[in-house]
């Protein structure tokens, strides 16, 4: 018996070894992920976890319409896809039958309830519904302008230029980071955690806060790499290791949400009325502070990173393309010449020039489609279909579509996909912004479940930059290596982009 056990093991291991030769070979192998014999790609999944996109872009490359099944014990299936009509027929054609479902919900719900990125349905529809009207309100979107300039003529400017004096190496993607959560604090909230300056006195608590709120993201996104979703679980119930990091976090987060949404009921602040975000929803009666609580911290997961995750490698990019960097310099001070009234004083520009910046538009919307801040995203199949490329899929399956996989596709943007070239987001006279069609750059998502904040990220972006490149140099440390990825649920640069400041020499305008 021992023998015929010992006999069957050996004949196992020889055949998955013979597989993985075979597939080792790119004249034998089929396209597609390999499957194994029960593990199905989970060896492959193991292999190359600490290079997931760039490993899963080359198999969809490979694929005769760039669409793969995946198979993961423990019954995990689905489809990757960086096709543009499967991403419509997800996305628009049949919505419906695409939710975030019930698996991507338990696995976020300890951390985001149901907030609007973790629900479905009339729960959905009504966040989406109040936020859509409020995200369009012109009040909003002053607001957004007026915060960005304060935060970038107070804490950024003053922060760089102390930079630039001690040259000194700086982490950008660390500040951007922090820019970015006192700015959406800011908008959700009307609360300035100061986590961009050290030295006020609330900055511990916010800072605080904004630790909890990362750790809280990154180890619910690592739930979704778990080779088996029972060793979460069971971390979880015992209350150990990341299971209770995320409980200390999340505990953190809500808080210090439950204690702005608590002295704001009780102040009914009439001076906070119609300016942030949770006035806005406290408005209707009907909703719990633990909702208003959910629909909070899912505005501010919205805002942190996926505006800093894109500016930290654009900036990288940057370093090494000193041609895009004058274009972007020369339509900087051609705007700043031709306004004769600033709008919100002189760190930033107004919502008007912000407009005329088309180039810096380009530039930062290249460098999404190469580093695309959400790199894939999720939803659940509800019954069986078949996607417009012929690929199907089951009940239950997930189906992943891969935003940073598509724009390195030829078939989509040609033989230079993988070039940066803000050139081409112009027609050919090189006048007018050529606008993409969503489902071949869902960068901000597309169809009904679209980016809410992609305005107000824009503004912040092109501000940001506007300002920090009229004054100063910014040349990432290592500019020849492309940084390693880290990710959680936004693409981010592993260890922090490490940058030197120097004041720029041909300055119109001083802060
Ligand atoms: C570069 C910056 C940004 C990018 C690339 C981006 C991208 C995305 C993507 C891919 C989604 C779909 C996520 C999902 O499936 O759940 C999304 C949804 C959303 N975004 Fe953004 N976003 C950005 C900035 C912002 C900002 C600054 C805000 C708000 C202040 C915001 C608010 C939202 C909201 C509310 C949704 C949920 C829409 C819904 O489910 O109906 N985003 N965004």
């Amino acid at each position: 018996m021992e023998l015929f056990s010992t006999q069957t093991l050996l004949l196992f291991l020889s055949f998955l070894t013979f597989l993985y030769l075979h597939n080792r070979n790119p004249k034998t192998r089929p396209p597609g992920f390999k499957a194994y014999p029960l593990v199905g790609s989970l060896p492959d999944f193991l292999l190359n976890r600490h290079r997931f996109l760039d490993w899963t872009t080359d198999v969809l490359r490979n694929c005769p319409t760039h669409s793969a099944v995946f198979r993961r014990p423990g019954k995990v299936h689905g489809i990757i896809t960086a096709n543009p009509d499967n991403v419509e027929h997800i996305l628009k054609t049949n919505f419906h039958n695409y939710p975030k479902g019930e698996r991507f919900n338990y696995l976020l719900r300890d951390f985001l309830g149901q907030g609007i990125f973790n629900s479905d349905g009339d729960l959905w529809k009504l966040q989406r519904k109040t936020a859509s009207y409020e995200f369009n309100t012109k009040s909003l979107r002053n607001f957004a302008i007026q915060n960005v300039t304060v935060e970038i003529q107070t804490r950024l400017i003053p922060l760089l230029q102390r930079a630039s004096k001690s040259e000194s190496v700086l982490d950008l993607q660390d500040v951007l980071e922090r820019f970015a959560f006192d700015n959406i604090c800011k908008l959700a909230f009307n609360v300035d955690p100061a986590c961009l300056d050290g030295g006020s006195g609330d900055a511990a608590v916010g800072a605080e806060f904004m630790r909890a709120f990362e750790d809280a993201a990154t180890l619910s996104s690592g739930r979704f790499m778990s080779v088996f979703g029972w060793v979460w679980e069971l971390k979880k119930f015992l209350n150990v290791g990341s299971e209770r990091k995320l409980r200390e976090s999340i505990c953190t987060v809500h808080a210090f949400a439950d204690n702005i949404i608590r002295s704001r009921m009780e102040a009914k602040d009439p001076h906070n009325d119609d300016m942030d975000l949770l006035s806005r929803f406290m408005a209707k009666e009907e909703n719990s502070p633990e909702f208003l609580r959910d629909i909070v911290i899912s505005f501010i997961l919205a805002g942190r990173d996926t505006t800093s995750s894109a500016l930290s490698w654009f900036f990288w990019i940057l370093s090494s393309r000193p041609d895009v960097k004058d274009k972007i310099i020369k339509e900087i001070e051609t705007v700043r010449a031709s306004c004769e009234k600033r709008d919100y004083g002189e760190a930033s520009f107004g919502y008007e020039e912000l407009k005329e910046l088309k180039y810096l538009h380009a530039a930062i919307t290249e460098s999404m489609r190469l580093y695309p801040p959400v790199h894939v995203d999720t939803m659940a199949c509800l019954n069986d279909d078949v996607l417009p490329d012929g690929t199907g899929i089951k009940k239950n399956w997930f189906v992943t579509y891969h935003t940073y996989a598509m724009g390195r596709m030829e078939s989509i943007w040609g033989s230079d996909c993988v070039e940066f070239k803000p050139e081409r987001w112009f027609d050919e006279e090189g006048g007018v912004f050529r606008t993409e069609s969503p489902f071949r750059y869902p960068v901000f998502h597309a169809g009904a479940r679209m980016c809410l904040g992609k305005e107000m990220a824009y503004i912040q972006m092109k501000s940001i930059v506007a300002a920090a490149m009229e004054r100063f140099e910014i040349d990432a440390v290592d500019k020849d290596t492309c940084p390693e990825q880290h990710m959680s649920l936004t693409l981010r640069i592993k260890g922090g982009l490490p940058v030197r400041v120097r004041p720029r020499e041909c300055v119109m305008s001083t802060a």
